[in-house]
């Protein structure tokens, strides 16, 4: 018999039996021996070709000008956040990466794209896709290589997680599908995807110091499980995060980078280091970092710990040559891949400048050098905005409306009011990098922000609309209705605003926002509460107030804010957002804790106690009925489910991956002995720029090669053929983990007067006390017109319905009885039935 979801906020002992803390499992870093960096074998057939080129690519370059392109030129040296140095021999410019998730950092004439969170709360692939693909051409237009974006680290372990927002949903499944469509999106357009910050980067503070520690449990069925969808869908970089993971550094982690990433998901692209992130010469090389970035900082000689200090470790051998090649070629695959089809030959010029807003200026702006035309000011807005606008809308979340308050209905006069609503005095880019609370919030602040090309506020949207369809706006009498806006931001720990530096300090709105909505809420019975924040607000008294007669969720809708906002209000579209996080009464409710007063500050670290229980997984652990569930959103109209069916199929048992890889393999000439030292010198007369970052050796001994190999192993210098792992074998993972085990299929219909869009969500009872109540493992995008009935089909994977076993290091399908859940939310379930036994 399936559990009865209606006993579950009030049976203690089913809560009790449903879950237990993996608090005490051990960590166990696969065999522990120790393992090589795993070099690039581009099998797979979409990486063929790639890895073709970039190894007949690479086999053309000296040991310097693959050295090259594996460091950054240094902090603003070149035009963009980041740069890589380049092959001038071959006419090979550097790379240029840019940040964010959610457009272009630092230039003009591009699109504020809305957040990740947003694109998630649509739920649908369809936007995600189309949005990755916008946001692709808006950086090719510029002439940038790598967009430093999606995220799916921060997952959002903790709601108050200051950059919660630049990625999707604290929930694994949402986020990695959100994840593998931004990217397909993204590389579909000859840019290089990012997928960031890996790993455990879930908060703000002590980011550059905390040693995160976790059990191998929750690491693979929560925060690796994004980052695989990332791998399968082909992203070509990972960006390492600033954090430690069970005592090393992220950027020198031999489990993380070497095991997890490049061997147990088979990762074929590059692995760059966060600004900074990288912490030593010989470890980070070792443990499989790929490109430093930006470049500099290292000790004398070099300014650097890469660069010609990384030259030096090869020479000396204390890097091994294969280790450097697979560095370049896997830069140079990741390359090939998207220059394919219609983007095979181009490449545009970089075409502007992040660091001035002048027309002119120096092409190095750090020593100053070089003055050119940097910002063209070549316009990729496209017709971006009707997308925007699109994505806006149908982010919306509708968290109350009783009586059909909404859609509105013509009323003779609005009340708009809060500062959330207003344009913002000075502009929307008033503040650098939104680091500020006035006006709009449309995003939240950090580097994942882009200059908003213009910001339609609400009031501005409103005054048209209501404008142009009210024949009296009469402000004398009491209005019909009242809009109240309110917000909350985040952002990243280098702006602190009111005291939250970064991560939110709590969970309330900022500005007075809960003081105003109660004050116009007690003087006007048809009070609209609009809300723009960057996760969950405290809004239990709004839910309940008899005054408040609607609330939306409208999040970081990006430069077409207000337009968007009125596409909802006034019914043009009908809202289909749903949350894509859980809604509590107090951030103490979600059980994870973020660590905001380290007891040693200086080398803090934390134990993700919590395991596979953030988010809905522990509210429905807990029993604590959630304000906004997980899932959650109204409508328009209304839906009807049924006609649940559950269909097994035969499967061939799964088979665990073996055998070894090829050798590490050297591409084309290696430079070694004293004739290396010689080629890897700067050209007689060569005159360095300081702070400039180069690949040539100076003297010959290890002055300036920064040791510390301390995430490493005696195994990393390991050339010979390598174990495949059992989880492992294709990017993503096993491939028998995306075979189809089961359909699940209803039939949804739209019992109401207008079209809508349904969100049927299916989530999985896996079984056993170590399990979540219920994972989501599918949803849709249902499109009814009135009357109308379409059927949902979900396919469940073999990964859909496994759990991650530490001890045969793989996936297995338990023992246990499996249910199936569909409904609206996660708690608003409509259909449920239980999963027939595997035949195999
Ligand atoms: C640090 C941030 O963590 C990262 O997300 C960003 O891409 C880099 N800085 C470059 O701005």
């Amino acid at each position: 018999m399936a559990p009865a979801r209606s006993l579950l906020f009030t049976a203690a002992s089913l809560v009790a039996a449903v879950a237990a803390i993996t608090k005490d499992v051990p960590f166990l870093p696969g065999t522990g021996a120790g393992f090589p960096s795993p070099w690039g074998s581009g099998k797979s057939p979409e990486w063929k070709e790639a890895y073709a080129k970039a190894k007949e690519f690479v086999g053309q370059l000296t040991l310097v000008e693959k050295v090259n392109l594996t460091t950054g030129t240094g902090w603003e040296a070149d035009v963009c956040i980041g740069m890589t140095g380049s092959v001038p021999r071959l006419g090979f410019r550097g790379f240029c990466l840019e940040d964010g998730p959610l457009g272009i950092r630092y230039t003009d004439h591009n699109s504020a794209f809305p957040a990740g969170i947003n694109v998630a709360a649509t739920f649908s692939r369809d936007l995600m896709r189309r949005r990755g693909e916008a946001m692709g051409e808006e950086f090719h237009g510029k002439g940038i290589d790598v967009q430093l974006g999606p995220v799916a680290g921060p997952l959002g372990r903790v709601p108050q997680g200051g950059r919660n927002w630049e990625g999707f949903s604290p929930d694994p499944y949402l986020t990695g599908v959100a994840m593998a469509e931004t990217i397909r999106g993204i590389q579909s357009r000859g840019v290089i995807a990012c997928a960031k910050h890996y790993i455990l980067n879930e908060q703000e503070h002590y980011r550059g110091r905390i040693d995160v520690k976790i059990d191998d449990r929750a690491m693979h069925e929560l925060y690796l499980w994004p980052f695989a969808d990332a791998v399968k869908a082909d992203v070509g970089s990972v960006m390492c995060s600033y954090n430690k993971v069970m005592g090393e550094w992220a950027c020198e982690n031999e489990y993380t980078t070497n095991y997890l990433l490049k061997n147990e998901l088979d990762f074929q692209g590059f692995v760059m280091s966060d600004w900074g992130a990288q912490h030593s010469t010989l470890g980070s090389a070792l443990a499989g970092l790929d490109m430093a970035m930006p470049g500099d900082g290292g000790p004398p000689p070099y300014g650097s710990l890469w660069g010609g200090a990384l030259t030096a470790a090869v020479l000396n051998g204390s890097v091994p040559a294969w280790r450097v090649d697979d560095m370049a070629v896997r830069i140079m695959a990741a390359y090939y891949l998207v220059h394919t089809g219609n983007y095979t030959a181009r490449r545009p010029d970089v075409n502007f400048s992040a660091w001035t807003n002048q027309t002119a200026g120096p092409l190095h702006p750090s020593s100053n050098k070089t003055w050119a035309l940097v910002n063209q000011r070549v316009d990729v807005q496209a017709g971006h905005a009707a997308l925007i606008r699109e994505i806006g809308a149908k982010s919306v979340v509708l968290l109350k409306n009783v009586n059909k308050t909404l859609p509105l209905k013509r009323p003779t006069s609005i009340a708009v009011i809060g500062e959330d609503a207003q344009d913002t005095p000075g502009g929307p880019n008033a503040c650098p990098e939104r680091g500020c609370i006035r006006g709009t919030l449309a995003m939240g602040y950090g580097s994942g922000t882009a200059d908003f090309p213009y910001l339609v506020s609400p009031a501005t949207a409103l005054k048209l609309r209501a404008g142009a369809a009210t024949p009296r706006r009469d402000s004398q009498t009491s209005p019909e209705a009242a809009i109240v806006f309110a917000m909350a931001t985040a952002g990243e720990n280098f702006i602190t605003i009111d005291g939250n530096a970064g991560d939110r300090n709590n969970l309330t709105l900022w500005n007075g926002g809960d003081a105003l909505i109660r004050a116009v809420a007690s003087v006007n019975p048809n009070t609209i509460v609009v809300l723009h924040t960057v996760g969950p607000v405290v809004i239990d008294y709004a839910k309940e107030h008899p005054n408040i007669t609607a609330i939306l969720w409208a999040g970081l809708p990006g430069q077409e804010s207000g337009n968007a906002l009125v596409d909802v209000l006034y019914g043009d579209v009908n809202p289909q957002g749903r949350s894509p996080f859980t809604w509590g009464r107090d951030a103490a409710e979600y059980g994870a804790e973020l660590l905001f007063n380290a007891s040693d500050p200086v080398a803090p670290s934390q134990t993700f106690g919590e395991g596979v229980f953030v988010d809905y997984r522990w509210f429905e652990r807990e029993g604590i009925a959630p304000v906004v569930a997980f899932g959650e959103g109204g409508s328009y109209t209304t839906f009807e489910y049924g006609g649940l069916k559950i269909k097994g199929y035969e499967t061939e048992r799964y088979q665990a991956s073996g055998g070894v890889t090829g050798e590490a393999e050297t591409v084309g000439k290696v430079d070694g002995g004293e004739g290396g030292w010689e080629a890897s010198r700067a050209p007689g007369g060569f005159e360095r720029i300081v702070p400039y970052v180069y690949p040539w050796v100076v003297g010959n001994g290890t002055a300036g090669v920064g040791n510390g190999t301390t995430g490493t192993t005696g195994m990393a210098m390991n050339g010979s053929a390598q174990p495949v792992l059992p989880a492992g074998g294709a990017p993503g993972g096993n491939p028998g983990l995306w075979e189809v085990l089961y359909t699940v299929s209803a039939n949804i219909k739209n019992t109401g007067a207008v079209k809508g869009t349904e969100i049927p969500q299916l989530y999985l009872q896996l079984g056993g006390e170590s399990n979540p109540f219920s994972v989501l493992r599918g949803f849709d995008e249902v499109v009814l017109e009135p009357g109308e009935t379409k059927t949902v089909v979900f396919n469940l994977t073999r990964r859909d319905v496994s759990n991650w076993d530490t001890k045969s290091a793989n996936w297995v399908i338990n023992g246990e009885e499996k249910f199936v859940f569909i409904g609206s939310s996660v708690v608003n379930i409509k259909l449920h039935g239980a999963l027939p036994a595997l035949k195999e």
